[in-house]
């Protein structure tokens, strides 16, 4: 019999006995209730080191001993009976009363607010003792916390239990805190008590995720039950969303399975190793699928594909693109066919001639060899944590991890920035240079990114301008459901939301395609990020729902459109770049803007193309 499954026997032995015969017990420190257990007699403290002095804590893969005297609990004198209960009866071999006293509640004993000025003279940073445990009873909007009530027996969720701020885990600790997974006043988790909707609870709290996950993405989704009437906490995403408790080992997920339109429209997922847990929560709600599902556009609430969707868009899940019918030719052009991902980039579910990626194929098998350089590009680097961990936080095996200790990106990563160190690891390997100026992890933001964002942003202020002036549809991206019908009076001082999407056409299809060109602006302008996630298949969505919106016909018609809708914005001259691709030293021609590069495509050689399609 192995010391374990003794010390367990005779744990419950002898405090069945204790609890049997009733012993008082006086109050030890910080415990709200006494049990039994807390009246076991505790020994001197230096008879736990003399056993355990040089022992690995197998959960958390941590010394305990040397983990333990840097934290505060050594110095202030909780001792390690302090957490783990007397040791009277353990001397190694039998129980010891809290195996686990995170579990049993001995952390939250000791730092609920309640007593926090009597076991802290110093009391916690205010903002820190805030976020922890704001709002354990209020109703109404209010932010969330790190300790719901889920958590007050989890602070191992994100503390190492025998070093508490200093261990495992204390720098990925801070960045989370600063990102939006960790942002208490971040409307994704303050304004409503997501748990007590069924369909939110999968996306909005770190308990119903992890349920979800647990059940391998089945539908229904996890039930409310974990959420007790009365509870009116409201949870960030602790770690325990993609980690395992005290180890913080990653979660193995499978392929996602999207549940879009009530589940009518299933989409599942290609397999993107750890990227799978982002994929989950970042491919939005609805699908072009829900629009085609509608039957009466003349009077049909807007469908809502939901936030930051930045998977959604990579692996060209969701995009409205049935602005013609899929075998429809303009000139040599088949529309449809260039709006499916390939079967090289997404092996699952993509068709020969399709939309190919690089992007997609970061962190997976298929980046070995990549052209753009295949001395980094080898197995066992960059081919493992599927594309947004890969450039969001980590790359694996990358040679030009920045943190010289760990060869790895900085534990910054965990705030999911694009930031320099992130460029320095990933980014620089393929996007050495832009219009001639060598990127830099200082300048890329700026000489990169901002311009192609602005681009971006540019191409949604076309699609707007054209439901405005041709539609009488305005666009409020902060008041869902965003698109206000412009020719109705107001309706107690508010601009009504548009319901015909025929325009008094009554014409179906018509009303279909407006809607899915609303659809597409939505979507985009809720991803700050698609034109990274998915460069040509998002410059497509947008030039298609300009290509219908401006004359009701797919004509390629679009650059012509902005030329004469936004001149300011939109002027071209006789190429797109001259001396070839801005990647390859090409600058931008005199007489066109960048937003008109953006816009309509160019050639390797940086000629606009025919058709002007991108
Ligand atoms: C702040 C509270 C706290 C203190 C103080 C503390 N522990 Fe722990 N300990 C825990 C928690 C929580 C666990 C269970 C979770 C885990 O293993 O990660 C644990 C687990 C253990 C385990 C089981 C490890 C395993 O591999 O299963 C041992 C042994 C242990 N502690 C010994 C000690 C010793 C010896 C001391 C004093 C040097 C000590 N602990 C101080 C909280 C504490
Ligand atoms: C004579 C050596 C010895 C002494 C003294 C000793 N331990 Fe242990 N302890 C052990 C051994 C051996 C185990 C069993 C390891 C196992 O089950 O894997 C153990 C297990 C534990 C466990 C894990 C129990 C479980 O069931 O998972 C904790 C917690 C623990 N000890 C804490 C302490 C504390 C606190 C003290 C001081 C009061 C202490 N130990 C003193 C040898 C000792
Ligand atoms: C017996 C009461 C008690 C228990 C049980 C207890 N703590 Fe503490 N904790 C304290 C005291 C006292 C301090 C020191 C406060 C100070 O001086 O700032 C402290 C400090 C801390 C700190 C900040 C300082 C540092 O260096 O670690 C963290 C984080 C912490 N505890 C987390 C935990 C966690 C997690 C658990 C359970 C695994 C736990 N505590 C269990 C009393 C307790
Ligand atoms: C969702 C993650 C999360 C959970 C759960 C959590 N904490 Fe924290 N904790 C943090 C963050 C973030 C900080 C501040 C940043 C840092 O670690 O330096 C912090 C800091 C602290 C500090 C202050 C350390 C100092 O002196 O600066 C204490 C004490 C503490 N936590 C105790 C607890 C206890 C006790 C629990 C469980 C009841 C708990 N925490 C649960 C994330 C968490
Ligand atoms: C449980 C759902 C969930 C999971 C899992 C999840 N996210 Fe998020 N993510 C969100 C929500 C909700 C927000 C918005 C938070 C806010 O606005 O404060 C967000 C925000 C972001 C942001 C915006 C940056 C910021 O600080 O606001 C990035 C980037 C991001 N997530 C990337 C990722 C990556 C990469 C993964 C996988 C490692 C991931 N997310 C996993 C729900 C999730
Ligand atoms: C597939 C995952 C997912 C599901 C399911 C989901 N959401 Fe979200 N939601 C997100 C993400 C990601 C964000 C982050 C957006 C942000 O902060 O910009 C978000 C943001 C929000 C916001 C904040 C918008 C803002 O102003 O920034 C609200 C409100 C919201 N969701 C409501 C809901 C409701 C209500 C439900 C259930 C009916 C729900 N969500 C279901 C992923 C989801
Ligand atoms: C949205 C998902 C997500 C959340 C939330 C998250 N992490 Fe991570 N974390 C990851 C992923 C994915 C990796 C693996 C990166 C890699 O393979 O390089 C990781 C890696 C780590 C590692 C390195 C592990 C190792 O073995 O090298 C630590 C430590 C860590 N996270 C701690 C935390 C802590 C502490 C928190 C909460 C404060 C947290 N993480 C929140 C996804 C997450
Ligand atoms: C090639 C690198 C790259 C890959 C791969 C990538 N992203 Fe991004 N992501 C970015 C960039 C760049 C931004 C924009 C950052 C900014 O605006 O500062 C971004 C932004 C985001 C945002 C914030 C959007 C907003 O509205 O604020 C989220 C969420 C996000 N990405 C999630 C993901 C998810 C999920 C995946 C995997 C499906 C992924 N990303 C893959 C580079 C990448
Ligand atoms: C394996 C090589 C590779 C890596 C690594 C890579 N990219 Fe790219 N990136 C490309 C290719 C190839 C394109 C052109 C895509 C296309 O034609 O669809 C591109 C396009 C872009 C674009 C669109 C602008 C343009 O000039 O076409 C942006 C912005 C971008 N990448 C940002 C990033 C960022 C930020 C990172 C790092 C987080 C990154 N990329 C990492 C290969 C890469």
């Amino acid at each position: 019999m192995s010391f374990k499954k003794l010390s367990i026997m005779l744990l419950s032995a002898v405090s069945l006995a204790a609890l049997m015969s009733g012993c008082g017990s006086s109050a030890k420190e910080g415990n709200t209730s006494t049990t039994a257990l807390d009246s076991v007699a505790k020994v001197d403290e230096s008879t736990c080191a003399q056993c355990h002095g040089s022992a690995y804590n197998s959960q958390s893969g941590m010394p305990i001993y040397s983990e333990y005297v840097q934290s505060k609990h050594f110095t202030q004198g909780v001792g390690c009976q302090g957490c783990h209960g007397g040791g009277a009866q353990h001397n190694g071999v039998g129980p010891i009363p809290y195996t686990n006293p995170d579990t049993a509640g001995k952390c939250w004993g000791c730092h609920q607010p309640a007593f926090l000025g009597k076991y802290n003279a110093n009391k916690l940073p205010t903002a820190i003792e805030a976020a922890h445990f704001t709002n354990m009873t209020g109703a109404g909007v209010h932010p969330a916390m790190f300790v719901s009530t889920n958590f007050q027996n989890g602070c191992t969720a994100c503390h190492e239990p025998h070093n508490p701020l200093l261990g495992k885990g204390a720098a990925e600790r801070k960045a989370w805190a600063s990102s939006g997974h960790g942002d208490i006043n971040s409307p994704a988790f303050a304004t409503e008590d997501f748990k007590e909707s069924t369909s939110c609870i999968r996306c909005h709290t770190s308990t119903g995720y992890s349920n979800f996950l647990a059940n391998n993405w089945t539908t229904p989704f996890p039930s409310t039950t974990w959420a007790m009437a009365g509870d009116t906490t409201r949870e960030v995403l602790t770690c325990r969303t993609c980690h395992v408790n005290d180890s913080f080992t990653v979660k193995s997920a499978p392929a996602f399975v999207a549940p879009y339109n009530n589940n009518k429209n299933p989409k599942t997922f290609p397999s993107a190793s750890k990227s799978n847990l982002c994929i989950a929560c970042h491919s939005g709600r609805e699908s072009s699928d829900t629009i085609e599902s509608v039957t009466d556009f003349t009077n049909a609430g807007f469908k809502n594909s939901h936030y930051k969707a930045g998977a959604a868009l990579m692996y060209m899940a969701s995009g409205f693109d049935n602005f013609t019918s899929a075998t429809t030719k303009i000139g040599t052009t088949t529309y449809q066919k260039t709006m499916t991902p390939d079967n090289v980039s997404v092996p699952t579910y993509g068709i020969a001639g399709g939309v190919t990626s690089t992007h997609r194929k970061l962190g997976t098998t298929l980046i070995n060899g990549d052209g753009h350089n295949p001395a980094v590009f080898v197995p066992g680097s960059f081919d493992d944590n599927g594309p947004c961990v890969t450039c969001h936080l980590n790359a694996n095996g990358a040679p030009t991890g920045n943190d010289p200790a760990t060869g790895r990106r900085p534990a910054t990563g965990h705030s999911w920035q694009i930031d320099g160190n992130a460029f320095t690891q990933v980014c620089i390997n393929c996007h050495t240079s832009e219009q001639g100026v060598t990127l830099t992890a200082d300048n890329f933001q700026t000489a990169f990114l901002e311009e192609q964002a602005a681009g971006f942003t540019d191409a949604l202020g076309l699609i707007q301008n054209q439901l405005l002036t041709k539609y009488n549809i305005s666009y409020n991206a902060d008041a869902y459901p965003y698109f206000y019908d412009e020719l109705l009076p107001l309706k107690n001082g508010s601009k009504q939301q548009v319901k015909d999407w025929t325009r008094g056409t009554k014409n179906q299809v018509y009303g279909k395609r407006l809607m899915g060109a609303a659809f597409n602006l939505n979507m985009l302008t809720k991803d700050a990020g698609a034109y990274v996630h998915a460069r040509t298949y998002v410059r497509r969505l947008v030039y298609d729902s300009i290509d219908w919106l401006d004359d009701n016909n797919m004509n390629f018609s679009t650059g012509a459109t902005a030329l004469t809708a936004l001149p300011a914005v939109y002027t071209k001259g006789s190429s797109a770049y001259t001396g070839g691709a801005p990647y390859a030293g090409g600058t931008l021609t005199t007489g066109t803007t960048a937003s008109m590069a953006y816009l309509i495509g160019w050639t390797g050689t940086g000629a606009w193309s025919t058709p002007e399609r991108p």
